[in-house]
């Protein structure tokens, strides 16, 4: 099975010298949902704004067979779409329609291909009717399933999520793993959220310090509370007994 991601030896300092990234090695198989897990400043969010060069460290990275490196950025661009962990950082025109259609529009797409897959993002993420708002003026909830819809749009063959459930309420949760569930392109979901990670990754890191300390099935992984609780990490316990079964 060829790799979607492939990441060796990845070290990155901030430039106030700070580690975060000190010597990731990870494979993603296409079409396989990987999940990410860790204690807050272990490393997540940085390791996923590597997939799209956002940041740039020493290493290592393969996507679809594209080596991270300039001439291969735009490529790799199309081929990832990143969520971020703050909307915030995606949402950035006069209404959601134009932040929804400008990965489209980027796209060279006729102008009614544009139009309807920014409609369709936004009925898949419940966000039918904001076409016209402003983006600044939604809640933060909101904000996030405008910010998940931008990439949506897009349609990438690599879905690269950054804590896509926080600040959902409960019902709005439930629809985007659904929605999550029935894309069955290659995704990376890093989170907190342990019960949706064990819903929809076969497999998941456990990443601490900038390093990968344990991966494998979903349900091994968090099933281990040594290993969780060793990493400042907690699996609720009706979760554990489901991950131990
Ligand atoms: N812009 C920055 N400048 C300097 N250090 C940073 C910056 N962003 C993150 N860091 C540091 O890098 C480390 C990794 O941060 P990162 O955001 O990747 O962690 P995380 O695993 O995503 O955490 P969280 O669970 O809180 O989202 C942390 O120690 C953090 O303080
Ligand atoms: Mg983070």
């Amino acid at each position: 099975m060829t790799d979607a991601v492939t990441i060796r030896d990845l070290f990155y300092d901030y430039p106030d010298g700070r580690s975060a990234l000190a010597g990731v090695d990870l494979r993603v198989a296409a079409g396989e949902t990987m999940g990410i897990v860790g204690p807050n400043g272990a490393g997540k969010t940085t390791l996923l704004l590597h997939l799209n060069g956002i940041l740039t460290g020493r290493g290592v990275i393969n996507i679809c067979g594209m080596r991270m490196e300039k001439r291969n950025l735009k490529a790799i661009r199309r081929t990832v779409g990143l969520v971020f962990q703050d909307p915030d950082d995606q949402l950035f025109s006069a209404t959601v329609f134009d932040d929804v259609a400008f990965g489209p529009l980027n796209m060279d797409l006729a102008p009614d291909e544009v139009a309807y897959r920014a409609r369709e993002a936004l009925r898949q993420v419940q966000m039918s009717g904001y076409e016209q708002n402003s983006p600044h003026h939604l809640s933060f909830g909101e904000r996030k399933r405008a910010a998940i819809a931008t990439i949506l749009s897009m349609d990438p063959e690599i879905l690269v999520l950054d804590e896509p459930t926080s600040n959902l309420d409960p019902r709005q949760r439930r629809n985007l793993i659904g929605l999550l569930h029935g894309i069955t392109v290659t995704k990376i979901i890093a989170s907190h959220d342990l019960g949706m990670i064990a819903e929809l990754c076969g497999r998941t890191a456990l990443l601490n310090g900038g390093r990968i300390i344990a991966v494998g099935e979903t349900a091994a992984i968090l099933g281990d509370r040594e290993l969780m609780e060793a990493n400042g990490l907690e699996t609720p316990p009706g979760l554990l007994l489901r991950c131990q079964s």
